[in-house]
């Protein structure tokens, strides 16, 4: 019989923040171990400043972890994201991990739309096919067709982050981090946001996710990390491992 490998095995993970003006270091978090497997979904929970957004971060690779492992079974083989190249990393980051925040990166005279598509027509699809995709997914989130063809720069939050979820979930990764994707927008939308995920979950993506309303996808959940409270240590204790 086969025996299904992790997707994504955290090891010992810890993130320290050097705070210069305090001469102090600020723990984020440590100690982090998890295994999750394509298909499983990871809710990541703990109050304001517990270390959600910087754990997701990190497992992004836009922080470098102080100490521990984050083993990725990619297409290409195993890769320890904590110590892969930058060029590695960003081919991941094109190819197979994605990252949902709540903020929309909206460039200036860009369509919704093309936004959305985007990152169809870098995989490869025909430009009108991206499209015609594009268009499904914003009507999916609640995006009025009237604004398919603006600019997201001059939309309300809630609609930038319908966007923004769209053109994040148009194009299936293989590992989904999603930062409180949730939290200004309507009902709607966040119905159509869980049923994205769930059939992403289906599908075999393997989703850690911090939510603003857990309820929504209680259906889906797996397993739960609570993250403890963090600490500030005395500066004189350690400062042989401040992040680079
Ligand atoms: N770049 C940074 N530099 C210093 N401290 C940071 C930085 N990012 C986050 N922190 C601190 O780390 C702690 C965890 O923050 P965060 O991960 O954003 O919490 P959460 O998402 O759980 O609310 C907070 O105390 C925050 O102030
Ligand atoms: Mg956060």
């Amino acid at each position: 019989m086969e025996t299904t490998e992790a997707l994504l095995r955290v090891q010992g993970l810890g993130k320290t923040f050097r705070m210069y003006h305090l001469d102090a270091m600020l723990h984020a978090f440590e100690g982090i171990s998890f295994d999750l497997h394509a298909g499983e979904f990871l809710l990541l929970k703990g109050r304001n400043g517990a270390g959600k957004s910087t754990l997701l971060r990190t497992l992004w690779r836009s922080y470098l972890p102080v100490e521990g492992h984050i083993w990725y079974r990619s297409r290409l083989g195993m890769i320890d994201l904590a110590r892969a190249a930058d060029v590695d990393i960003a081919l991941l980051r094109r190819q197979e991990i994605g990252f949902v925040t709540q903020f929309l990166n909206a460039r200036p005279r860009v369509a919704a739309q093309d936004i959305v598509a985007e990152p169809l027509r870098l995989a490869g699809h025909a430009p009108e096919e991206a499209l015609d995709q594009a268009r499904h997914w914003l009507g999916e989130f609640g995006v009025r067709p009237e604004l398919w063809r603006a600019y997201p720069s001059t939309f309300s939050g809630g609609e930038q982050q319908k966007v923004n979820l769209a053109r994040a979930l148009i194009l299936p990764q293989r590992l989904l981090l999603l930062d409180e994707p949730t939290a200004s927008l309507d009902a709607g939308a966040r119905a159509a946001l869980v049923r994205r995920l769930t059939d992403l979950k289906a599908s075999g993506v393997a989703i850690i996710g911090v939510f603003h309303h857990p309820g929504d996808v209680a259906q889906l959940i797996d397993r739960e990390i609570d993250l403890a409270t963090r600490v500030i240590a005395d500066d004189s204790e350690r400062i042989d491992h401040v992040a680079l």
